[in-house]
């Protein structure tokens, strides 16, 4: 059924239908469509807009419909225009006249707006317990490793040593401010557009105040053509989700260096790997890279509305039905990907001896053999010089700092004495960075006492 045959004389177009047609995605928020229907009505009656039955027959028609949407006894047509006509047409047929009133003092535009806002709304957070969960993980990994050493890197080349707990330590912040963004978000989309009419309200005495308590919000939207033309919080979501994948995909291609046949500083758990069709012993790392690769996409939907945006007069036009396929598509795959990637770390095993022996090679304790030096009153200009001469001894012997003889070392600068040893080892380099933020043992536990509280 349409809503709008009145001033026609001929029937649409198939194609022109097929194009426009809008139910085969925006289905997905029949039950925010129904709930904001029922809020709208009840206003109507407390408004005396319409009468008590009328409301009650209205609701009650909308409960069956929703009932049998979910129990597959009603299933969506071909015919309807959208899930707002469909849902009207099956009420009118099932309960008459009264149901030819619920649209009074409304527009398909403020009922649309006020729809993708309740399942944005629900759908962050649904991200934001995501990311708690996986937050929950990364921090039992961090307790676990405080004093699992591994070399930490910058221009993919050793440079100095940190912990395991301290590399994980850095994607819990990033995860951490995904999480306070969709905050922010929230807070500032969490205003009601229901009652803005097509655009410009209706001379209806509707009680926006009302709908929007009803509905959860802080309160109604301020300004009625704003109300249906608003989608910035919709982009907003989809950029905060954009640099969820970005970080995704970050750790992901770590992972992927990680499980890598050179570095073999993790296992991918079987359940999480996939194997070739041709080589016998492929043990991939599939879903990380999946996960990398679907970061594309994600951003794709986030230009692709900012682009369909950029030219729109006030108030609504049609170009923003494009508002869904793709943010849909987005949303769904960082659930998706937040979720594999969780089972992807819980599931995962660290070679930490292989670890450990890859940050005792690659002279990342080279900063800590000039930091010796400056201790005993060598300026640091000079003494990252003598180093840089050790470094070249060492690479042509083919030796780590800590193999070299005193002699060898006095041969280059005879500040050196016998606590050079002690103060290159592993373990002092990484205890003594004690400044917070730092990978040593005692300060990342007092990281992990703050994490412990915010994930409370
Ligand atoms: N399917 C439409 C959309 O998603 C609903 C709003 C239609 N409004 C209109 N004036 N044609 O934007």
């Amino acid at each position: 059924m349409k809503l709008w045959g009145g001033r026609f004389t001929k029937e649409e177009d198939q194609l022109v239908h097929n194009f426009n047609e809008s139910l085969s995605f925006d289905q997905k928020f029949y039950k925010q469509d129904i709930q904001g229907s029922i809020a709208h009505v009840k206003m109507l009656e407390k408004q005396k807009i319409i009468s008590t039955k009328e409301r009650e027959q209205i609701i009650q028609g909308l409960e069956t419909i929703q009932n049998d949407i979910e129990s597959g006894k009603l299933v969506f047509d071909k015919e309807s225009e959208d899930i707002h006509s469909f849902v009207e047409a099956h009420l009118i047929e099932r309960i008459g006249n009264a149901g030819k009133k619920l649209h009074t003092g409304r527009s398909r535009n403020d009922q649309v707006a006020l729809d993708m806002k309740l399942y944005i709304r629900e759908e962050l957070m649904e991200t934001d317990a995501l990311l708690k969960t996986l937050l929950g993980s990364l921090l039992n990994v961090m307790e676990n490793n405080t004093e699992t050493f591994m070399p930490g890197f910058t221009h993919l080349q050793k440079a100095q040593p940190i912990t395991l707990a301290h590399h994980f330590g850095a994607y819990f912040e990033m995860f951490k401010r995904d999480r306070s963004r969709l905050h922010d978000i929230y807070k500032r989309m969490n205003y009601c557009p229901l009652g803005a009419g097509a655009l410009a309200g209706t001379t209806y005495p509707l009680d926006r105040e009302y709908t929007a308590k009803l509905l959860d919000f802080y309160g109604p939207t301020l300004n009625s053509m704003d109300s249906v033309s608003d989608r910035d919080y919709l982009i907003e979501y989809l950029s905060a989700l954009s640099i969820i994948m970005m970080h995704l995909s970050r750790f992901c291609e770590e992972i992927c260096i990680w499980n890598s046949n050179e570095y073999r500083f993790v296992n991918i758990d079987d359940s999480y790997s996939t194997g070739s069709s041709i080589m016998p012993q492929k043990k991939n790392p599939d879903i990380a890279e999946l996960i990398r690769g679907k970061t594309g996409r994600v951003y794709g939907a986030l230009i692709s509305i900012l682009t369909t945006m950029k030219g729109l007069p006030l108030a609504y036009n049609k170009d923003m039905q494009e508002d869904k396929e793709l943010p849909f598509d987005a949303i769904d795959t960082v659930k998706s990907s937040l979720m594999l990637f969780t089972g992807m770390i819980d599931t995962m095993t660290f070679n930490t001896d292989i670890m450990e022996a890859s940050t005792k090679h690659g002279f990342t304790n080279a900063t800590d053999a000039a930091d010796y030096l400056v201790n005993h009153g060598v300026p640091f200009r000079d003494a990252h010089g003598i180093v840089g001469k050790l470094v070249l001894f060492c690479e042509e012997k083919g030796i780590a700092l800590d193999d070299m003889t005193l002699e060898e070392y006095q041969a280059i600068s005879p500040v050196f004495q016998k606590d050079i040893y002690d103060a290159i080892r592993l373990d002092t380099c990484v205890d003594k960075r004690l400044t917070i933020g730092a990978p040593s043992p005692k300060t990342m536990q007092e990281v992990i006492e703050i994490y412990k509280d915010y994930l409370k």
